[in-house]
This record gives structure tokens, C-alpha cells and sequence, in this order.
């Protein structure tokens, strides 16, 4: 283990300045263990973030010859990860992929094959994992302060963000939740059963009800929709001792837990299970959730210890898995078991 100070600065380029890619070009060109090389974009600067208008390329080649690249990110349209992936690798570029690490499991097999044939680096940029709410939610699980976790409940409701075409809400968005339930639950999705609609009229689904089983045996409920008129992204963890609510929007997190009061008023409740306790709102450092999944990947390529946020290709790869688990129940009805 080295600190940071020790090891030089990196080269970073980001291909795509679309949505996200613009806020990864910003980080780039403001981190101090980043040297920013370059982004490419071939519809170019849209929305005004680079620096130095001289770092946009065209093509992963011209950035290539424009000087050293030690990583990049892609945040290109899902369906282009893996062709990006493999130019860039093929070049020995070290690649931190945005979620979800590619269109299909097919796709996904074939990027971590190019990373790890090329002995390179990869990671997947599940950026939820780094909100600083879902980040303590977690901590305070592992410390084992709600006892035994038995569900875990997301909502990620909102509007269409048109730009989105090549992929439904399930590989798009949902592909957090799916990732999520994992990471919180500590194991593997065993098995899924859900629900899709479409609403607007267009080739891919735009709402999602799965519901599942972790093989550590919480289960789990997601909710997810592009049909919504207004925008909530809710996790919630019921325990022994009470529940989680993260709201990963405004990064806020609450706990609520089960009472130990007993009184007449609340002797009704008390006969069905559980009785309301304290509410518990927690005071966070709000880090930007882009940012430390940037550390964290810088401290992969550089050996150092962090905060061990940097998510692998193959946890990338179970999230499509699932995520094509999921268009499986959703059109032959019936419930998919997927490797524990
Ligand atoms: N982590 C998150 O929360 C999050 C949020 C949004 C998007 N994403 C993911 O990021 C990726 C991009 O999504 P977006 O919403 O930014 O899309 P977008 O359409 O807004 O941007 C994509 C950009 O890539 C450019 N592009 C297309 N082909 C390219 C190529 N071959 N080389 C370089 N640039 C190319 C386009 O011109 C466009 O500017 C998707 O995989 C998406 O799932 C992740």
C-alpha cells in the first residue's frame, strides 16, 4: 500500500461529452491525480466543458496520437461500450466503463475479455455505490445496527430523458437497482420474477417490477419507470431492529427504528408485529458520488487502498445478467433462477 502523493498523476480521457460523460470531463480537467488528456466526441462539445478546445479529438486514434493515455472513461451510448473497450485496450488504456458495462451479457463477456487479455485494469461505473447516503446505509448494515436484513425496497421513478435509444429502463436504469440489492444484501440474486410495460410506444420497455431473492436470502423489490412526472430514488432496508431510507437524490439518509414503548395507544399496532420507534436522520459529508468512484479507480491503478469502491467487471457482468434475467420473466411470465 502507497499513498497518493507518491505516484505520478495519471492520464485521463473520457469518450462521450453526452449527459454524463461532460461531468466525468469536468472532474478530469480539475483532479490533481489527473492530467486530463482528451475527450472524443464526434458530435463534439455540446454542452461547453472542456477547457481547452484543443483536447477534443474525433477519434480514439487522434487521441491516441496526441500523447499519453494511462485510462479512460466511457460514457458512450451502452450499445458502443464493448467496440470502444476494445480499441482502447488494444492501445493498453486502462478503462473505467459506465453501467451498464455493456448492452448484453454477450457484449460484457467480450469486454472483460479485452481487459483482462490485455492485462489492463477495468471498472464499472455503478455511481450509486458512491452516494454518500447509500455509502453509510451500507456501513451501518455491516456494523449489523438493524440486526438481520430481510428486504430491501427501491424506487427510481421519473421522467423519459429522451437522449436514452438504444437501451429500455431496465438495462438503463434499473441496472443501479439490480447492482444495488446485491451490494447492500452482501450476496448474488438467485432469483428474479418481473413485470415490464410500455407505455410510450417505443421498441424497449419503460417500466420495470421486479421483485427477487439474494442467496444470502434477503429479498428484494425495484420498482423503476421512465413514465413518472416527477423524480424519486428511494432505498429502503428492513431489518430486525427497523429500517433504512435513503433518498440518494438530495443524498439523506434516516433511520427508523421498531419501538420499545409500550402504551395503550399503541397496543393495536403492537399485536400486528412491530410498533414505530425513533426516527433517526444522519448528518452526511456529501462528496460527490462521481468523484469518489474516480478516486477510487485512480486508487486501482495506482495499488493504493482506498475506500475499495471501485466496482469489478464481473460484478458488472452479473448486473446485465440479471437485467436480461429480468426481460426473460418479464416475457415468458415465469420466474428466472440465476447462479447463485
Ligand atoms: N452512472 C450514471 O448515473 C449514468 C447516468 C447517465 C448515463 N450513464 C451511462 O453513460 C452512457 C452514456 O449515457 P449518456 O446519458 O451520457 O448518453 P448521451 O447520449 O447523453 O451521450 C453520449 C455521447 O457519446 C457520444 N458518442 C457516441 N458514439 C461515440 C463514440 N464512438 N466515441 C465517442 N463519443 C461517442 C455522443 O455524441 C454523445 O455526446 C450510457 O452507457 C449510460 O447508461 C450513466
Amino acid at each position: 500500500m502507497t499513498s497518493q502523493s507518491a505516484h505520478p498523476v495519471l492520464h485521463g480521457a473520457v469518450l462521450g461529452l453526452g449527459m454524463i460523460g461532460r461531468h466525468h470531463a469536468r472532474l478530469l480537467q480539475t483532479s490533481p491525480r489527473v492530467a486530463f488528456a482528451g475527450a472524443v466526441d464526434p458530435v463534439g462539445d455540446r454542452h461547453g466543458t472542456l477547457q481547452d478546445p484543443a483536447r477534443l479529438f474525433e477519434s480514439i486514434a487522434a487521441l491516441l496520437a496526441a500523447g499519453p493515455v494511462d485510462f479512460a472513461v466511457v460514457a458512450v451510448p451502452t450499445e458502443e461500450h464493448l467496440v470502444a473497450v476494445q480499441e482502447l485496450t488494444a492501445a493498453g488504456v486502462h478503462v473505467l466503463v459506465e453501467k451498464p458495462l455493456a448492452a448484453t451479457e454477450a457484449d460484457a463477456l467480450a469486454v472483460i475479455a479485452a481487459v483482462e487479455g490485455a492485462g489492463l485494469h477495468g471498472a464499472v461505473g455503478h455511481v450509486e455505490r458512491c452516494n454518500p447516503a447509500l455509502l453509510e446505509l451500507r456501513r451501518r448494515l455491516n456494523a449489523g445496527e438493524i440486526g438481520r436484513p430481510f428486504l430491501i425496497a427501491t424506487e427510481r421513478i421519473g421522467p423519459f430523458p429522451d437522449r436514452i435509444r438504444d437501451v429500455g429502463v431496465v438495462k438503463d436504469l434499473a441496472t443501479h437497482d439490480l447492482d444495488l440489492v446485491r451490494w447492500l444484501g452482501g450476496a448474488p440474486v438467485t432469483q428474479v420474477a418481473a413485470q415490464v410495460q410500455h407505455r410510450m410506444g417505443r421498441e424497449h420497455e419503460d417500466v420495470m417490477l421486479a421483485t427477487g431473492r439474494l442467496a444470502s436470502d434477503v429479498a428484494f423489490n425495484c420498482v423503476v419507470d421512465w413514465l413518472s412526472p416527477t423524480k424519486v430514488r428511494r432505498t429502503r432496508v428492513l431489518g430486525e431492529r427497523g429500517m433504512f431510507v435513503a433518498d440518494t437524490l438530495n443524498a439523506d439518509l434516516a433511520f427508523y427504528a421498531n419501538g420499545t414503548v409500550s402504551n395503550e395507544w399503541g397496543a393495536a399496532e403492537q399485536a400486528r408485529g412491530v410498533s414505530e420507534g425513533d426516527m433517526t436522520r444522519f448528518a452526511l459529508a456529501r462528496r460527490e458520488p462521481l468523484l469518489v468512484e474516480l478516486e477510487a479507480f485512480c486508487d486501482l491503478l495506482q495499488g493504493i487502498e482506498g475506500t475499495g469502491t471501485a466496482v469489478t467487471l464481473r460484478e458488472g457482468l452479473e448486473t446485465v445478467r440479471c437485467a436480461e434475467a429480468v426481460l426473460r420473466s418479464a416475457s415468458t411470465g415465469s420466474a428466472q433462477a440465476l447462479e447463485g
